[in-house]
């Protein structure tokens, strides 16, 4: 971001208001660059997305103590443990699509203008796609899972995304040895497109 918008902002709502209103364009106002932002500063895209990965992931190790006995004994084990986290109880369950030109996908005719989701969450419960899916397995080969999405969209903040997940759940679960849920009953959230709990009541 230019300097001179960095000393003047009051905040990041601040900052892209200002930028939104310049009328010339440069490399740093570009549309394309503002959206992105718009994207970045959204609460939903970083907040609630990071917070569901740590209280899902969390939620999901103390229901499954064996892997955490595991991850415990294994420091090397975390960056494969949150993929599979990722994938067992993906932060982002849905994402779609725009139609811009009439297309066929396996028989079925898309007509411009029709929109299209994609259930991440069910794929990654594919059994074509992973052995026993419904499995937490935390060294699962190949786990190549679409919980930041893929291709030209891809999540922009995948990276800080795992680093803040796995630093945050390791030192969770190494500060509290004897951490265990109050409920096993999840208390999941309704949003149809962001799986996460309401809360996770937990003894220290
Ligand atoms: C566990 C945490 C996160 C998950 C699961 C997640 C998931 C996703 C997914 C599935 C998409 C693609 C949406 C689509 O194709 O329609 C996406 C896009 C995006 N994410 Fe994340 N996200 C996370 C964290 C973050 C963070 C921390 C940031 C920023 C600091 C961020 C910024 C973005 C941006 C800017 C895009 C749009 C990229 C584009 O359209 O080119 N995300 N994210």
């Amino acid at each position: 971001m230019p300097a001179q918008l960095g000393a003047n902002t009051l905040g990041p709502g601040h900052a892209i208001k200002r930028l939104a209103k310049k009328k010339r364009y440069s490399s740093h106002t570009h549309p394309w660059v503002l959206q992105q932002m718009r994207i970045i500063y959204n609460e939903y895209s970083y907040l609630e997305t990071t917070r569901n990965l740590i209280g899902n992931g969390i939620f999901t190790l103390l229901r499954n103590p064996d892997a955490l006995v595991e991850l415990r004994s294994d420091d090397g084990l975390w960056p494969a443990a949150v993929e599979e986290l990722l994938r067992y109880e993906s932060p982002v369950q849905a994402f779609s699509r725009g139609v811009t030109a009439e297309l066929e996908v396996e028989g079925t005719r898309l007509p411009a203008g029709s929109s299209i989701v994609f259930m991440i969450g069910a794929a990654h419960r594919d059994a074509r796609q992973y052995a026993d899916p419904d499995r937490l397995d935390l060294r699962r080969p190949h786990n190549r899972h679409l919980a930041f999405g893929g291709d030209a969209h891809v999540c922009l903040g995948s990276t800080l995304a795992r680093l803040e997940g796995r630093l945050s759940m390791r030192a969770v679960t190494r500060r509290f040895p004897n951490l265990r849920l109050v409920d096993e009953k999840a208390d999941w959230g309704t949003n149809f497109g962001f799986r996460g709990l309401n809360t996770l009541r937990v003894q220290l």
